[in-house]
């Protein structure tokens, strides 16, 4: 039982894979040397075995401290600093979790707030918690990111409103710079609980640090087997060789298609839980190799919901698409097809098969459709959806988002254009220090 890749589907030929095995040795040199651009990000690499253990104790008691003491934990925080948290508790626990009765569920809901600047979104978080106990998890690598910055601002009056500035204190976990930006030193003045983002994993590599582990292990998800799951894709994932390495094969191959002129990435899933780890993965995608202007655009498709609205185009549109699905092989639920006797819905061939089964033949039948269609697929299998495989799968999207982007030919670590909207905003909100462009873009907004 292991994750494995299958490209059977790609239409790419072993020749072709050939010839990208000198350009692969070169970056995964450049990877394990840190010889490439942005090697000062490449703290993900190793950080599965070098964790600083010490910390990882303190957040699990943190954890349970939080699980104690609280009915809500509102994590706050935006791109890496968020969509890795939400991504794991969606795959790894109940679909329907925050509405779950605290009897079965054990562990506080969970509300995400600092990803958005919408006011009806605040309004109805604040109105959701009012009769909950309630600890927030700030989390900003830099401390100084707008839009979780004013979501605390607004979440630590409010704390302190309801519980006293003192008390508040004791329900405010900050994960930030280990010396860096506005919120340590908030946090070192208020003597708020403290973890640490490493200086070189830069945010959408920061999931299995502090930023996503701390509200994971908040839920019940079992924070070691998810490393050990990430250790597992470090050990594996190492191997130069390609054709035993399927991390790198789906790096190389997503190249490969790239180059054919296919140049948007479509993840598909057949588990609505998967859905933010679409999200992450998309931000891991497009923001480490959209630049330059180069890049694979990533989009995500829910299936089946999605093969009833996006499936047209994906089987008759533009042909520039590829697709790769996560394949869950198992599922532990097991919902069986009854027998009817008036039969009025046509569906007693289907009398004893399970809806697994039903969700195996639409991915099945869908992956050939596709690819008559002219729509390359590769396939992600997992045997399970649990936390060891999940955590090998974080670090499976990893480790070949840093090979294919060095394969592109970009630095995979950096974002250079996120600054362009943020100045823009900053201009037109009056920040001190942008008064030139703020006059020529209210001008240009007439
Ligand atoms: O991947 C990244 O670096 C970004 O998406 C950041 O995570 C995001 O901008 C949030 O930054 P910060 O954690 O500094 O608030």
């Amino acid at each position: 039982k292991n994750l494995y890749f299958d490209y059977s589907n790609s239409g790419v030929s072993q020749s072709d894979i050939e010839s990208m095995k000198k350009s692969l040795n070169t970056v995964h040199n450049m990877l394990h040397y840190k010889t490439g651009s942005g090697n000062e990000f490449l703290g993900w690499l190793d950080y599965p075995v070098n964790y600083d253990e010490e910390e990882f104790q303190r957040l699990k008691k943190s954890a349970e401290k939080i699980r104690k003491d609280s009915d809500a934990l509102i994590v706050i925080g935006i791109g890496g600093s968020y969509l890795g948290a939400r991504a794991v508790i969606e795959a790894l626990s109940h679909s329907f979790y925050n509405q779950l009765p605290k009897s079965k569920r054990n562990s506080p809901e969970i509300y995400f707030a600092g990803n958005n600047i919408s006011s009806r979104y605040m309004k109805d978080l604040l109105e959701i918690v009012e009769d909950k106990d309630i600890s927030i998890n700030v989390i900003s690598k830099s401390g100084t990111t707008t839009e979780p910055a004013i979501a605390f601002r607004i979440l630590k009056e409010y704390m302190e409103k309801r519980y006293g500035k003192e008390q508040a204190a004791k329900r405010i976990y900050v994960t930030t710079d280990k010396e860096k930006g506005a919120l340590k030193k908030l946090a070192e003045d208020e003597g708020y609980e403290t973890f640490t983002i490493p200086d070189d994993i830069g945010g959408r590599f920061s999931v299995l640090t502090p930023v996503g582990l701390l509200p994971v292990a908040v839920c019940g998800i079992d924070v070691d087997r998810l490393m050990d799951g990430a250790k597992s894709g470090r050990e594996e994932y190492s191997l130069i060789d390609l054709d035993k390495n399927y991390c790198y094969q789906y790096a190389v191959i997503r190249n490969l298609l790239y180059n054919s002129s296919k140049s948007i990435e479509i993840l598909a899933s057949y588990e609505p839980s998967m859905r933010y780890t679409a999200e992450w993965w998309k931000q891991l995608y497009g923001e480490s190799e959209g630049k330059e202007g180069k890049g694979i655009f990533p989009a995500s498709v829910d299936f089946s919901a999605d093969l009833h609205s996006l499936g047209q185009y994906i089987q008759d549109g533009r042909r520039d698409l590829f697709e790769t699905v996560i394949n869950i092989e198992g599922v532990a639920e097991r919902l069986e097809i009854k027998r009817q006797e008036s039969d009025l819905d046509g569906l007693n061939y289907l009398a004893g098969d399970t809806l697994g089964y039903v969700n195996r033949k639409a991915f099945e039948g869908t992956v050939l459709a596709h690819v008559d269609g002219g729509v390359p697929n590769l396939i992600i299998s997992i045997p399970e959806i649990n936390e060891f495989y999940y955590g090998k799968l974080i670090y499976f999207f990893q480790k070949a988002c840093g090979i294919s982007g060095y394969l592109l030919g970009v630095n995979p670590f950096d974002q250079p254009g996120v600054e362009a909207y943020k100045n823009n905003m900053f201009a037109l909100l009056g920040k001190p220090g942008y008064e030139e462009l703020r006059r020529k873009l209210e001008k240009r907004l007439g």
